[in-house]
């Protein structure tokens, strides 16, 4: 005989030994639908009752490796297919830079749908309500007692036959418990006219004051003081010249401050003749061009320029600078080098000013010297 509104048989327990004895007898005993309620996690418990893993570590895989697919296909389709872009001289499909976006979408993706699952499968959110709330037997199970609670849909439910299992496995009190009045009769209050006028006037009210602030209010003096300045904006139109373009092209033979146009440029013959070191060999300009020396040039030329660095073997190997060739050259030739490069040697007129290079020379010279020195060099 089972009542329509009865929930569930619970039986009440003192010690955590008998309440692990309750549910190894239970499950023995083929119930499949039982649950045990502890005030705290009880070490065996779970081999016990014979729990299977959570349905949430597959959830968590399946939707993970869906996020990482769409990932990967939106990025290939956005960028190989739909708007190929050469970024970097990459391939279209260039997959170490999709990495990140791909790891991130399904971290994203496994952990929302984990919960959105846990929430709405597990939990039957919105039902939030549930026979064990606001019972007896919960307040006591979550104090100081153990409980266990055989459900009367349970197909082998039979009261008589768990009263008198609970009894001799020493339950303290065994009692039915019935469905509350609000379970029955359950309706999810999110589908209620009441909340819903709240989340459309909600909605209303946060667009619209949203919108008002932005296209309105913000356009209003003072505020529209930041947004209309009177200025040129990059690729807008002007109206004021005649062509149309807010921004104007430089006069023919502008130069930039702080820089001087190189003269020279293809004429290594002309600025080996006219150009002249103009800083002395002072213990500053020495320093100087050392240091820079051995940022710029040591790493193709070695720190002695002798053409011996890391770099021999791997590259178009760097001639030494002791040749009889650039020893015989004068400081203006060098100056052309470093200035406009020679053939693969790039420029370094960016990397070092014009006082840096002369300064770089005054020390390519120290270090020629140092390998050819000649009795007149002493003192
Ligand atoms: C990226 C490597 C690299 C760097 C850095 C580099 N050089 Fe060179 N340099 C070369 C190579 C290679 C050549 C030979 C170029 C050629 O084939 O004509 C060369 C040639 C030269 C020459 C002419 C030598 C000759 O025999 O024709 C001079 C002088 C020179 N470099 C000075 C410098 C100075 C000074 C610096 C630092 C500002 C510097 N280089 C930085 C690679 C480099």
């Amino acid at each position: 005989m089972t009542d329509k509104n009865l929930y569930c048989y619970a039986g009440i327990f003192d010690t955590p030994d008998q309440i692990i004895n309750a549910a190894k007898k239970v499950q023995s005993d083929g119930y499949t639908k039982y649950d045990v309620n502890t005030p705290y996690p009880i070490h065996g418990m779970d081999s016990a009752m014979d729990l299977k893993p959570s349905l949430l570590p597959y959830v968590a895989l399946v939707v993970g490796f869906l996020g990482a697919a769409s990932a990967l296909f939106f990025m290939w389709w956005t960028n190989s297919v739909d708007y190929p872009l050469i970024i970097g001289g990459k391939p279209f499909f260039a997959l170490p830079a999709y990495i990140p976006i791909t790891f991130e979408i399904t971290v994203l993706s496994a952990s929302i749908m984990t919960v959105v699952t846990m929430l709405f499968v597990i939990f039957k959110f919105p039902n939030n309500s549930h026979p064990l709330h606001d019972t007896d037997y919960l307040k006591q199970v979550s104090v100081n007692k153990y409980g266990i609670v055989i459900l009367a849909d349970d197909p082998k439910f039979d009261e008589s036959n768990i009263k008198q299992v609970f009894a001799s496995l020493g339950a303290s009190q065994v009692f039915p418990i019935f469905y509350h009045e609000e379970v029955i009769n359950f309706k999810p209050r999110i589908f209620e006219p009441k909340f819903i006028w709240f989340l459309i006037i909600l909605f209303v009210l946060v667009s619209g004051s949203t919108y008002i602030t932005l296209n309105k209010l913000m356009f209003l003096p003072p505020y529209n003081w930041m947004m209309k300045q009177n200025k040129v904006i990059v690729q807008e139109k002007s109206e004021f010249f005649k062509n149309g373009k807010g921004m104007r092209m430089p006069v023919e033979g502008t130069v930039a401050r702080g820089f001087l146009p190189y003269e020279f440029v293809n004429k290594p013959e002309l600025a080996a003749k006219d150009l002249l070191n103009p800083l002395l060999p002072t213990k500053y300009n020495l320093e100087l061009g050392k240091t820079k020396y051995n940022i710029y040039c040591s790493p193709c030329h070695g720190y002695h320029a002798e053409g011996d660095s890391r770099l021999r073997g791997q590259f178009p190997n760097p001639p030494s600078l002791h040749s009889e060739k650039v020893r015989s050259w004068s400081d203006g030739r060098i100056f052309h080098v470093i200035t406009e490069g020679q053939n693969v040697m790039p420029s370094y007129s960016s990397q070092l000013s014009r006082e840096e290079r002369w300064a770089v020379i005054l020390y390519v010279r120290a270090l020629q010297r140092s390998l050819n020195a000649k009795e007149s060099d002493l003192p």
